[in-house]
């Protein structure tokens, strides 16, 4: 299984931690290591080699800032174009961990559709595709019999969306209300705590949690993202930004968080979906809510199902480690139904 890596920062570097800890029992457990074949990335160059790449040395010059590990390989391409090495036959995942557009979903769009229309399978943490036409991708993996999967990009390691989609059979799932934005949680959190709202954030951006502009976080639009990619996922529903009613966490004071602990309430940001559409909005949530009590980066949804009530699921919604766990999870599924 040869991959290609799109994006080698917090997440992609994650998911190579997490294929480089977890090589020996996979070759024990299903007899195979996936193998890197190609590394893309925005500022530390690109290298390519049919051959495949050494993993160790890999992750050492990616923590050390530039690609230019020596190799003696007469394959190796250095800074070859993106989209050539996307049609090569020796790739047969695409891993997309790109920095997210949530308004273009570019250039990891046009670099998806390039992959499955040549054949490959496709695993993403990037949001922006999937925000901006997932359910074109979605229809287009389905026409070339390829994966496209995308665990990674809401909840992180947690499976959200392969529970809300495999994990009922028989159920439908009516709604979803939930804690998906790992960044404004902390902060919230901390804030409760009696941190300021800046420390906080500086924090989370130094943890990795906070996207690249993290006023995508703290405005709302980066659960709203995660909105529109479950409404895809699960109702088969292509919603855009503008048909949410999206507000953030910019506008609560530390004197509103701390007169909420008084009443015994939380201030959370809830984001939620049905069929019908969806919004983003600050709640102060009675401590005996469930939700509530779901801190820091922990993320939450629960669903509503028709026959089965409500199913609640907590765990890890942000980090680099997570992130790059789901996307392995979703490159094991793939190995199982597709190699
Ligand atoms: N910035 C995102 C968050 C990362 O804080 O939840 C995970 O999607």
């Amino acid at each position: 299984m040869n991959i290609l890596l799109i994006g080698a920062g917090s997440v992609g570097q994650g998911f190579l931690k997490v294929l480089a800890l977890r090589s020996q029992s996979l070759q024990e457990s299903h007899g195979f290591v996936p193998r890197i074949v190609g590394v893309v990335t925005r500022s530390k160059g690109t290298l390519f080699d049919e051959a495949g790449l050494p993993l160790d040395a890999l992750r050492t010059a990616l923590q050390n800032g530039h690609l230019d590990l020596t190799l003696n390989s007469s394959t190796v391409q250095r800074n070859p174009a993106i989209q050539t090495i996307l049609q090569h036959s020796a790739v047969d995942i695409v891993v997309e961990a790109s920095p997210t557009n949530v308004q273009t979903g570019q250039p990891a769009l046009d670099y998806i559709y390039t992959a499955l229309n040549h054949g490959k399978h496709v695993v993403l943490a990037n949001k922006g595709p999937l925000v901006v036409d997932g359910i074109g991708l979605m229809r287009c993996a389905e026409s070339v019999g390829k994966a496209l999967d995308y665990e990674a990009t809401v909840m992180a390691g947690t499976p959200a969306i392969r529970l809300a989609t495999k994990g009922l059979p028989g159920a439908q799932v009516t709604g979803f209300r939930g804690i998906l934005n790992g960044t404004t949680n902390f902060i919230l959190t901390k804030m409760s705590e009696g941190g300021s709202f800046d420390e906080a954030l500086a924090e989370a951006q130094r943890l990795g949690y906070a996207e690249t502009d993290p006023s995508g976080d703290v405005d709302g639009w980066d659960a709203a993202a995660k909105v529109i990619i479950l409404s895809a996922a699960i109702f088969g529903v292509q919603l855009t930004f503008e048909q949410l009613s999206v507000s953030g966490i910019g506008e609560l004071t530390s004197s509103q968080i701390q007169q909420a602990k008084m009443e015994r309430k939380r201030w959370k940001l809830i984001a939620e979906g049905t069929r019908e559409g969806g919004r983003v909005h600050p709640v102060a949530l009675p401590v005996d809510d469930p939700l509530a009590n779901v801190n820091g980066t922990l993320n939450a949804v629960t669903y509503t199902t028709d026959i089965n009530g409500d199913v609640t699921l907590v765990g890890a919604g942000a980090g680099g480690q997570e992130t790059g766990f789901a996307l392995f999870s979703n490159l094991l599924e793939i190995y199982e139904q597709f190699f």
